[in-house]
């Protein structure tokens, strides 16, 4: 169970990764140039929105049968492990978060250039904060 959850954890955050990035290009260049927010642009956006969400139900599950996640969360001296156990998770849980809030605010705004404005932002940060707190040395 902990191995195929782990691996599957791994696996999964290479194409949540790619989708969100691609989404935040997506919405910059979208800002920049002016362009109309089409079907497509929305496709992107909930397509990256998908794939974080389902990163977010693994971690969730890993988090209580990795013996890196909770069962180490006593082990604030160790760098390694209270990036597992506390770091990585609460940093990602909030980077989610503003993920989701960019996704429901875009919903009531009416112009193109605002939708691709809080996609640039909200992604945006969210991916910055998910990158920071990625066990690196773990994955690559
Ligand atoms: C966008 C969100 C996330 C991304 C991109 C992500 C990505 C990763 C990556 C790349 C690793 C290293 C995997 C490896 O060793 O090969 C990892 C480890 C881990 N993640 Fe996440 N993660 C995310 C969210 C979460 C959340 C929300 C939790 C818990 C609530 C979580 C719990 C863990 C745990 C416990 C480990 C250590 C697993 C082990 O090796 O036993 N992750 N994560």
């Amino acid at each position: 169970m902990y191995n195929f959850i782990q691996k599957f954890h791994s696996g999964w955050a290479y194409l949540a990764l790619l989708v969100l990035v691609i989404a935040v290009i997506n919405s910059l260049i979208g800002m920049f140039s002016k362009k109309e927010f089409t079907a497509k642009d929305r496709k992107i956006a909930i397509l990256a929105l998908i794939a974080i969400h389902t990163q977010l139900l693994i971690g969730l599950i890993l988090y209580f049968v990795s013996p890196l996640g909770l069962a180490s969360l006593g082990q604030m001296s160790d760098k390694a492990l209270r990036l597992t156990s506390l770091e990585h998770p609460l940093i990602n849980i909030i980077g989610i978060a503003l993920i989701t809030i960019g996704w429901t605010k875009h919903k009531k705004l009416l112009t193109s250039e605002s939708k691709f404005k809080t996609f640039s932002i909200f992604y945006g940060l969210g991916l910055l904060l998910i990158l920071s707190r990625i066990p690196w040395s773990m994955w690559l």
